[in-house]
């Protein structure tokens, strides 16, 4: 393995990659209806990187040191080859942690097959457990139940899961202690994610943000919390025990404590293209490089030339840009991958 190091030395470690810009919710924040309608233009069959073309793929950012696979999208469970790109991941690849992000809406189905592909671990969106602003938040008033059987599901055959919610400010933020309750009765570790301004339909603003340090506040005066030190260095999470033993809270607040300076992730579009940041403008189109006949080799070499001029450190110049009040074209997260 190479261990190669971008323009700031950080190394590549984590690779997120969208198999589809598809989704079957509509989350408000993310793909919301009025824009993600009948005749978006979606990616068609041929623009996504088959099977092949992304072990191909893989390959080559495992020998530049990824350890980390992160299968996402849109929603990739749409895509039925997921448990075979599990499966090269783990038997081929040999990838240590190899997980999925998904809003669990086919996952009771399908965590048998994830689990017997050798999935490592599952983590799961949900933004409320009130059945009717879940479907309003969803975008298609789908159903809270099928998703909690989805998480029972991947929990009953072995999955270690974890829960995210994105916490929107006159939302869902009424619902932070009834969130971290139910999942502390269930030993699930909850993950509360201050909305970012991904993309550029997704209403975002200042005052829509709930600071973590302040959801830390409320939820420690009904069950104390402690600081647990990250589990791995660059981790997107800051996590906290509850002082009675039942598990833990993770906070992601990548706008008000930004971590940029341990990013070690890179993302790959369900159409082949590597993008540095979330909130990068543009990629660099690796499937054409591949499609055109470059040799692993090659590949490596293309990738290893973003990686070293990569500078982004988007969330830690975002306050600077905020007080500019700048804006500027963004690529959507359910094309990057969330
Ligand atoms: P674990 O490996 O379980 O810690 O997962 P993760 O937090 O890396 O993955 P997940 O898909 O659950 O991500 C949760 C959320 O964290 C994402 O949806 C984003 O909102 C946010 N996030 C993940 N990576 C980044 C990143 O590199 N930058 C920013 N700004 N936010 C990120
Ligand atoms: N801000 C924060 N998190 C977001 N996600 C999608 N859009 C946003 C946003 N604007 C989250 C989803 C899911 C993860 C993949 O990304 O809720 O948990
Ligand atoms: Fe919602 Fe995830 Fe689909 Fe976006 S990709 S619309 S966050 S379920
Ligand atoms: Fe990494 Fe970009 Fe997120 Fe910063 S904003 S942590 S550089 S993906």
């Amino acid at each position: 393995m190479t261990d190669i190091r971008d323009f700031l030395g950080r190394p590549l470690r984590d690779l997120r990659v969208s198999v589809t810009d598809r989704c079957n919710f509509r989350c408000t924040y993310c793909m919301p209806a009025e824009i993600f309608g009948a005749d978006y233009p979606f990616l068609k069959a041929s623009q996504l990187m088959s099977l092949d073309e992304l072990t191909r793929l893989l390959r080559a950012f495992v020998a530049l040191g990824v350890e980390k696979l992160r299968i996402t999208g849109g929603e990739p469970l749409l895509r039925p080859d997921v448990p075979e790109l599990i499966r090269a991941a783990k038997n081929e690849l040999r990838i240590p942690d190899v997980a999925l992000t998904t809003n669990g809406w086919l996952l009771e189905k399908q965590a048998p097959a994830l689990k017997a592909a050798g999935l490592d671990r599952i983590n799961v969106s949900v933004d409320s457990l009130r059945d009717d602003r879940f479907g309003a938040l969803n975008g298609r008033g789908l159903k809270l139940d099928r998703v909690l059987a989805g998480i029972q599901s991947a929990a009953t055959v072995g999955f270690p899961v974890k829960v995210n919610m994105v916490v929107v400010r006159g939302s869902n933020d009424d619902e932070i202690e009834t969130m971290a309750e139910w999942a502390r009765e269930r030993r699930l570790t909850l993950r509360f994610i201050e909305f970012m301004d991904v993309g550029n339909h997704n209403g975002w603003s200042r005052e829509k943000v709930v600071p973590a340090r302040e959801i830390v506040e409320r939820i420690g005066r009904s069950w104390p919390l402690e600081p647990c030190g990250p589990a791995y260095r660059g981790e997107v999470a800051a996590r906290y025990r509850y002082a009675d033993g039942r598990g833990e809270i993770g906070l992601i607040s990548s706008i008000t404590e930004p971590f940029c300076k341990d990013c070690n992730r890179a993302r790959l579009s369900a159409d082949g293209r590597l993008f540095t940041c979330l909130f990068a403008s543009g990629g660099s189109n690796l499937l054409s490089v591949l499609r055109g006949g470059a040799t692993d080799a090659e590949l490596r070499e293309t990738l290893a030339g973003v990686w070293r001029g990569r500078r982004d450190r988007y969330s830690d110049e975002r306050a600077e840009r905020l007080a500019r009040d700048e804006q500027r074209e963004k690529i959507e997260m359910s094309f990057i991958g969330g």
